[in-house]
């Protein structure tokens, strides 16, 4: 089972397995991480699972849809590195992410 990884805003770390064929957000409530609140339950329409995922990752995972595009628009603290935990689709050759957390969200 993929092993990954949140950071928090202040360095905090937890480390969670998660499910190959489901969604990085799901991974992260599953388990109780804080910071990914999924207040529309992965319906691409909150923007409060949003994560900042490191370049070298970024290379393997598709790019951002038209709907990731627009529901960031409403997210705070976008940057380059932006993604929505629920439109990621945890798979074996995402083992060893780590994703960080914005501010705004804790
Ligand atoms: S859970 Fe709402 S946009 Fe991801």
């Amino acid at each position: 089972m993929p092993r990954v990884t949140f950071i928090a805003h202040d360095g905090g770390r937890r480390d969670v397995e998660a499910d190959e064929g489901r969604s990085l957000m799901e991974a992260a409530v599953g388990n109780g991480v804080s910071g990914i609140l999924a207040d529309c339950g992965g319906a691409c329409a909150c923007a409060t699972c949003h994560v900042y995922v490191p370049a070298e990752w970024r290379a393997r995972l598709p790019p951002r849809g038209e709907e990731e595009e627009s529901a960031l628009e409403f997210a705070i603290d976008v940057r380059d590195d932006s993604r929505l935990a629920c439109q990621i689709v945890v798979t074996a050759a995402l083992d060893g992410l780590s994703v960080g957390l914005p501010r705004s969200q804790f």
